[in-house]
């Protein structure tokens, strides 16, 4: 295994170009199960989920070919209607892959995904949509078996919880059912609006975009998609917050600005000063960085887009390492989601948990040193980076597999901001 050694307490400053959306590609590339022919998917970023999602489509039969960030999948012959554990494992948004393939086959098998670092991350919310849509669903020996004689049965859906995949899994069902399927209570992330705008690109009648009631008159066929991923706005908030915690300054291109409502509002009350344009975001500090009462405390709360991002928590957590006071830091969306807290405790932050809530008493600009540490999760190990960036001295951050999940090219385009970082065989 690889581990990253960063040499940190320089300013990062410069330009960053922000790849394809991870949550976006993955659902994307699940539509294309929708419609026999070859679909064109630009702007995806290569990454390790999205070789493994390429390889469970490969397995259902699809054939693809990557060109770039051009991606082109072939699903004319579908070979197989199942997602194995082998697969299923090592990435839970495999899940995506059930509603297509009843819509298009009538019928799926595919493991449940089990837990994973940040809670138990149950797929009920999709198994009762596509029961709600006429489909019989067996959980056997960690497998779901979804089965339907003919079309999927148009109906209203309402998650207790606005689920982004289950909302995504139900959309890819409903396209192609008898009838409309409402969705009530659907999750309103960008990365679902990029969904939508294939689907109807490929010909599905979907109402209520961005909202959280979605109408779908299914369709008898769809046609093969051409289309881009968005932005990954998680990638984005990642940069900035990793050029505000240095002390640096610079501007994040490609992106897309007004994907990150609540980030870009909590940095300004942080005391950064952060200027939109069409697509880049640029970020300086209007004071002395190293001043530390620059730097104010803010308190979070993750919700539902459009609300404060989980995927940004630990990300955030490590900057208000740095902050002049205190603040709480609070998750509502996942049960376990402080992996990272112990990691920045050992670079010197001061952080006490209280249930959902962190309290983190910030120690200044000057108040992480490195440490050897372990990345836990995706987003955990995107906080160690960051909190690395700014620490004084060296940080090594070990299991950094789970940072190539969802980081394309990290230490280049870190490197290109003028961070000292490089990766290690580990021992
Ligand atoms: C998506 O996961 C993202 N993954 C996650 O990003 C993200 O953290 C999450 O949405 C929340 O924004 C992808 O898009 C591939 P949910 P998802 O269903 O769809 C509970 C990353 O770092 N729930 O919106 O799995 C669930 O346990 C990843 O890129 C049920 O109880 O999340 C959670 O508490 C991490 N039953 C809440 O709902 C269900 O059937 C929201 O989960 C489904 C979900």
């Amino acid at each position: 295994m690889e581990k990253l050694i960063i040499e940190g307490g320089r300013p990062l400053h410069g330009e960053v170009r922000i790849s394809g959306a991870k949550n976006a590609a993955l659902p994307l590339m699940a539509a294309t199960l929708l419609a026999p022919g070859r679909h064109k998917l630009h702007n995806v970023p290569d990454l390790r989920d999205t070789r493994t999602f390429i390889r469970l489509l490969e397995h259902i039969g699809v054939k693809s070919e990557r060109s770039g960030d051009l991606l082109i999948l072939d699903s004319t012959e579908l070979v197989d209607a199942e997602a194995p554990y082998s697969l299923v494992k090592t990435m839970r948004a495999s899940v995506l892959v059930l509603g297509p393939l009843v819509a298009r086959l009538g019928k799926a098998r595919v493991s449940l995904p089990g837990g994973c670092a940040i809670g138990a991350r149950p797929i009920n919310f999709h198994i009762m949509g596509l029961e709600r849509l006429g489909v019989t669903c067996r959980l056997e020996g960690g497998y779901v078996d979804a089965e339907i004689d003919g079309p999927l049965q148009g109906n209203v859906i309402y998650f207790d919880i606005p689920s982004v995949t289950g909302t995504e899994n139900m959309l890819m069902a409903a396209v192609l059912a008898e009838g409309t399927t409402v969705i009530k209570n659907a999750a309103r992330e960008p990365e679902i609006g990029n969904l939508i705008d294939m689907l109807r690109s490929m010909g599905a009648r979907i109402e209520g975009r961005g909202s959280d009631k979605l109408i779908i008159h299914g369709v008898k066929k769809l046609n093969p998609a051409d289309c881009a991923i968005i932005p990954d706005r998680i990638e984005t908030g990642t940069y900035l917050i990793a050029i505000a915690a240095t002390g640096g300054s610079g501007t994040v291109t490609h992106c897309n600005p007004s994907h990150l409502p609540s980030l870009l509002e909590k940095l300004r009350t942080a005391g950064l000063r952060v200027t939109e344009a069409a697509n880049s975001i640029s970020i300086d500090w209007p004071n002395h960085p190293k001043n530390s009462s620059v730097l104010r405390s803010v308190d979070i709360k993750t919700m539902p887009y459009p609300g404060y991002p989980t995927d940004l928590q630990a990300q955030f957590m490590a900057l208000m390492a740095l902050s002049s006071d205190l603040c709480v830091i609070t998750e509502t969306i996942f049960e376990n989601r402080f992996m990272h807290v112990a990691e920045l405790q050992r670079m010197g932050a001061t952080i006490r948990i209280d249930g959902h809530s962190a309290v983190v008493s910030g120690r200044g600009m000057n108040g992480l040193c490195g440490a050897p540490v372990m990345a836990t999760d995706l987003r955990a190990s995107s906080s160690l980076v960051i909190a690395g960036l700014a620490a004084s001295g060296r940080t090594e951050i070990s299991r950094i597999y789970h940072l190539e999940r969802g980081y394309e090219n990290l230490v280049e385009k870190l490197s290109g901001l003028g961070a000292k970082v490089w990766k290690e065989q580990e021992e």
